[in-house]
């Protein structure tokens, strides 16, 4: 949530800056600015809206200077208005600072400040963070922020320069990441390294506690006491153009249609048909410990959370070891009894997000093995997991989640197999696995071909207020998931639910305004889902079914079931999830679209939760 961009070299900083937080504006866009230093004069820039209008504001007052600090908002305290927008100032305009995260003492620290006769200008914590900086600083801006810090309560990623200091740009971060970017005679820093594509590829991420000092010419990385620690350089792997929209009109729709390459990607190199397996090698567990395994928690939020669903039922049937899924915002403040030998796998994609990495940081505190699927390589929580997978779904920027979520899925599968194959499950298995998952990115190819269809059922429903989405087994978790998608970018009511849980209570918003989504298994309880149908059938309410191809006389019953069919390719039944899921990606995006919805900004929502 929110992103941060910083500069210090030879080069005029505000097209860097802009060109960043054209980069970060998934992460949060309800107000952006930035402040620049030309020697000692501070250029402060800021405007509520889209960085669009910053752009704009910027035409008519440009920031000059090589060194400036950057920012975009998703409101935690005070509105989305220009004046709560960062950088926030301090010392008569002299310091300007960025932050991410929530400072939760602020309250406190605000009326001491005041006390002090320190007058506020903004709604924001991060205010607070500028006055202490200002109270602090003698002539060392570096000294002044290492003072300030530890009397912060809460999550800071944050950046600070100051026209008494301005060929020094410094950054600490607790509990929000922050990355340096290495560059010759030039240095950036950043909340996400997509900010820094394009400049260079060489970064150190910041741990918890430490602070940089970026000059033009070098870089520091300090621990809490002041001392210089070593850090490791590395390189980021992601070339600029997997970061842009390319010929799409969206991000969302280009990573839908990333799909089957996402998922060849997460495959490659990881399915060994000598042991009829898959290999990982980051668990960083060896093969006595995971038969230990008794138990496995998978915490998550939002849309990880609907894949780890679909994990349990993928653990359970093919690696029948016990599995229960728990929302990390839960879990990280439950105390549950958790025998020794079971192991937490944290499911995130940014591998930021707040709740989750509690969850993880938790769970290892109490002894507990911990393992992480990430997407975003160097991401906290991939860092501090015991072990773990990388997605290598590329960079996923559209605000709704969905190449992710399927690379998620097939991971799981893949730790599924693995786990199978040191039990119960025969190399006769393991091998027809392999072929079923390589079969796998072209039978999402497919189901992505029911495009127009799914646009002409979107057309004819675009103007009704609730949805359900139903499923079972398999498909129930694929249900939570499109019911999400579509409520979070088309604003319209949606409940994803078992289908034969309708009955007990979802059945009655059925009428001809409410349409169901059915998404049917090819496996054995597709008569009970046909019934479930038929009920909703008798209530008048419309009826969508997705459903495998190659069955006519499934097709048949259908066809004179439901109003709208979609048919989508035929896969063994742990896989349905990942064609299933395709068409309704599609729906919520051109749901959304017909309803001028911002498919990839939707309203109040931001791409990484970094706060509880
Ligand atoms: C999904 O479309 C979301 N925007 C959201 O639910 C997301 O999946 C959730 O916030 C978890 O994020 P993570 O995978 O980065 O941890």
């Amino acid at each position: 949530m929110c992103g941060i961009v910083g500069y210090i070299g030879q080069r005029e900083a505000e097209p860097i800056l802009v060109e960043g937080l054209r980069r970060l504006e998934y992460r949060g866009y309800d107000s952006a600015g930035l402040a620049t230093l030309s020697g000692a004069e501070l250029h402060l820039r800021k405007q509520a809206g889209r960085i669009a209008d910053l752009v704009r504001h910027l035409r008519d007052r440009p920031a000059a200077g090589c060194l400036g600090i950057s920012h975009t908002r998703w409101a935690t305290h005070g509105p989305a208005t220009d004046r709560n927008a960062h950088p926030h100032v301090a010392g008569n305009g002299s310091i300007a600072i960025v932050h991410n995260g929530v400072i939760e003492n602020y309250t406190n620290l605000k009326r001491q400040l005041q006390a002090d006769g320190v007058v506020f200008a903004t709604d924001t914590d991060t205010e607070v963070i500028a006055h202490l900086i200002d109270q602090h600083l003698q002539d060392d801006l570096v000294e002044a922020v290492r003072q300030v810090l530890p009397l912060l309560k809460g999550t800071y990623g944050l950046a600070v320069v100051s026209s008494r200091q301005p060929d020094v740009l410094v950054g600490a971060r607790l509990g929000s990441p922050l990355v340096v970017g290495i560059g010759a005679d030039e240095h950036l820093l950043a909340s996400d390294p997509a900010a820094l594509l394009g400049h260079t590829r060489n970064v150190v991420y910041l741990q918890d506690h430490q602070m940089c000092v970026l000059r033009a010419d070098g870089w520091d990385l300090l621990d809490a006491n002041h001392t210089r620690v070593a850090a490791a350089v590395q390189r980021i792997d992601w070339a600029p153009a997997d970061a842009d929209k390319g010929p799409y009109e969206h991000y969302m729709l280009k990573e839908i249609y990333e799909q089957p390459e996402a998922l060849e990607n997460a495959m490659r190199g990881r399915l060994a048909d000598a042991d009829a397996s898959a290999h990982f090698g980051g668990l960083n567990l060896n093969a006595r410990q995971l038969r230990r395994a008794e138990r496995f928690v998978f915490t998550a939020c939002g849309t990880s959370w609907h894949a780890a669903l679909v994990g349990e039922y993928l653990f359970e049937e093919l690696a029948r070891i016990p599995v229960e899924v728990e929302y990390a915002s839960e879990f990280r403040y439950r105390n549950a009894p958790m025998d020794r030998n079971t192991i937490v796998l944290a499911i995130t994609q940014s591998g930021e997000t707040a709740d989750t990495l509690a969850a993880l940081r938790e769970s290892k505190r109490k002894g507990h093995h911990t393992l992480a699927l990430c997407n975003v390589v160097g991401s906290t929580i991939a860092r501090e997991a015991d072990g773990g997978v990388y997605l290598h779904a590329g960079p996923e920027i559209g605000v709704a989640s969905t190449k992710a979520f399927s690379n998620q899925v097939c991971v799981l599968a893949m730790l599924a197999l693995y786990l199978g194959r040191m039990g119960h499950l025969s190399s006769i298995q393991g091998l027809r696995m392999l072929k079923e998952m390589r079969a796998l990115p072209n039978a999402v190819r497919r189901a992505l071909g029911c495009h127009d269809d799914v646009r002409r059922i979107a057309a004819k429903y675009q103007h009704v207020r609730n949805m359900l989405y139903l499923g079972r087994q398999y498909l129930f978790p694929v249900a939570l998931e499109g019911a999400l998608k579509l409520k979070e970018i088309s604003y319209i009511h949606a409940e994803g639910y078992p289908a034969a849980e309708m009955k007990h209570g979802p059945i009655a918003l059925v009428d001809e305004n409410t349409p169901s989504v059915f998404l049917i298994n090819a496996g054995g309880v597709v008569d009970k889902v046909l019934s479930n149908l038929e009920e909703i059938k008798a209530r008048g309410g419309p009826v969508i079914a997705i459903a495998p191809e190659g069955d006519d006389e499934l097709a048949n019953q259908l066809h004179d079931r439901a109003d709208d069919v979609l048919f989508v390719p035929q896969v063994p039944e742990y896989l349905q999830p990942l064609v299933s899921v395709a068409p309704l990606q599609l729906l919520a995006y051109h749901m959304a679209l017909l309803r001028d919805c911002d498919v990839d900004k939707p309203r109040n929502l931001a791409k990484s939760v970094t706060v509880e």
